[in-house]
C-alpha cells in the first residue's frame, strides 16, 4: 500500500510517500522559518497562504523525486490537528479533494501521533510497547504506547511546552526565531555553572513538568547582569542544562514506573543533542535503550505522517468522512471512539 502524507499544521509544508513493502520512498519540505523570523514567530495567515502555495508543488516534486504517480497512490492522510486552524485547512482539503479525484481513501491523523510514532522509521525500530518522550513547540508529555492507536498519557507540562521555554528564553536573550536551535548554538560557548538555574518539579514524585518559571528565572538573570555575549551563552548553558536535567530525570522515572526499557523521543526539541548526550548516559546506567526519529524527522515532516497514515490504513481504521480539522484535540482522545 502506498500512502501519501500530507503534513501542514504550522509552519512547515511536508509530503512524504511511504509504502507498506518498501518503507519510506520519500519526503520533501518546505520550511517558512525565514518568512516568519521577520515577526519573530509564525503568522497564522501568511502561514496558511504560504501552505496553498507550496503544497502542489511540493507533492509533483516528490512524485518526480520518487519515480511514481498520482494513479499509483492507495491512500491518504493528512494531519488533522491540532494545530492553527487555517494552516491545517489547506492539508485536509488538497487531501479530501485528491482522494475524491482518485477515489482512494483519505485519513486524518493527530500530528502528535505522527511525532510519537517517527521513531519507528529508524532500524533497529523500538518494539511496543515503549515510553514515549514527546517534546515539541506545543507539547511535553510522557506517554505509554502500548500499540498504534492505544497511547496511554502518564504526565505533562502544566505550563509552558520545553520548545516554548526554548523559544521564550532565546527571544529574551535577543536570539531570532526559532529559538531552540539558536540557543543550543550559543550555549556550547557557554559556561553552564557559572548561574544556578531551578530544577523545577524534577523531585515532585509524579510526571508532570513546568517550565514558565525557568523562563522567567533566565529572564531576571538576564535583566540583571551585563548581557555580554559571554553572560548571554552563560544563561542559554544554564538554561538548557536545567530543562534537560528534568526531561532526562522524569524520563527515567518513567521508565522505570511504568517497568518498560524502551523510550522514544520525539518532537523538535528531540533534535537537541544535550538531550540526546545526557540520556543516553542515564540509559546506560538504567539499563534501558533510547530511540530516535532520523534528525531531519525530529521536527515536522510529511514522512511521519505518512508512516502514522499507512498503519491506521493498513489496519482499515478510516475515520474520515467529507474533511475537517481539529486545531485543538488532545492525543489520549484518540483512546475513545472516534466522532469526527
Ligand atoms: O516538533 P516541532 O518541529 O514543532 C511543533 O510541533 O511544535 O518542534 C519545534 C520546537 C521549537 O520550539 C524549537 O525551538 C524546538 O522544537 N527545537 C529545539 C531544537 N531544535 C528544535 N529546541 C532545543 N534544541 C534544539 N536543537
Ligand atoms: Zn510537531
Amino acid at each position: 500500500m502506498l500512502v501519501l502524507g500530507i503534513e501542514t499544521s504550522c509552519d512547515e509544508t511536508g509530503v512524504a510517500l511511504f509504502d507498506t513493502q518498501a518503507g519510506l520512498l520519500g519526503h520533501t519540505l518546505f520550511s517558512q522559518v525565514a518568512m516568519h523570523a521577520e515577526y519573530g514567530g509564525v503568522v497564522p495567515e501568511l502561514a496558511s497562504r504560504d501552505h496553498v502555495r507550496r503544497l502542489l508543488p511540493l507533492t509533483l516534486q516528490l512524485l518526480l523525486q520518487t519515480g511514481r504517480a498520482l494513479g499509483d497512490i492507495d491512500g491518504i492522510a493528512y494531519t488533522q490537528g491540532p494545530g492553527l486552524a487555517g494552516a491545517l485547512l489547506v492539508g485536509a482539503s488538497v487531501a479530501a479533494s485528491l482522494g475524491f479525484a482518485l477515489g482512494v481513501p483519505v485519513i486524518g491523523l493527530h500530528h502528535l501521533e505522527g511525532h510519537l510514532l517517527s521513531p519507528l522509521l529508524t532500524a533497529p525500530a523500538p518494539r511496543f510497547p515503549f515510553v514515549a518522550l514527546l517534546v515539541s513547540g506545543g507539547h511535553t508529555q510522557l506517554m505509554r504506547v502500548g500499540a498504534v492507536g492505544d497511547y496511554e498519557l502518564l504526565g505533562e507540562t502544566v505550563d509552558d511546552a520545553a520548545g516554548e521555554a526554548f523559544d521564550k528564553t532565546a527571544k529574551l536573550l535577543g536570539l531570532p526565531y526559532p529559538g531552540g536551535p539558536a540557543l543550543a548554538k550559543i550555549a556550547d560557548s557557554g559556561n553552564p555553572k557559572r548561574f544556578k538555574l531551578p530544577r523545577p518539579m524534577i523531585a515532585s514524585g509524579d510526571l508532570n513538568f513546568s517550565f514558565s518559571g525557568l523562563k522567567t528565572a533566565a529572564l531576571t538573570l538576564a535583566n540583571r547582569e551585563n548581557a555580554t555575549s559571554q553572560t548571554k551563552a552563560d544563561i542559554a548553558a544554564a538554561f538548557q542544562q536545567a530543562i534537560v536535567e528534568v526531561l532526562v530525570a522524569k524520563s527515567a522515572d518513567a521508565v522505570s514506573s511504568t517497568g518498560l526499557d524502551q523510550l522514544v523521543v520525539a518532537g523538535g526539541v528531540g533534535a537537541n543533542r544535550l538531550l540526546r548526550k545526557t540520556l543516553e548516559q542515564k540509559a546506560n546506567a538504567e539499563g534501558f535503550e533510547v530511540f530516535y526519529p532520523p534528525l531531519d524527522l525530529c521536527t515536522d515532516n510529511g514522512a511521519m505522517i505518512a508512516y502514522a497514515g499507512a498503519q491506521r490504513l493498513e489496519a482499515g481504521i478510516i475515520r474520515t468522512r467529507g474533511f475537517s480539522v481539529r486545531p485543538r484535540w488532545e492525543l489520549d482522545e484518540l483512546r475513545r471512539p472516534a466522532t469526527a
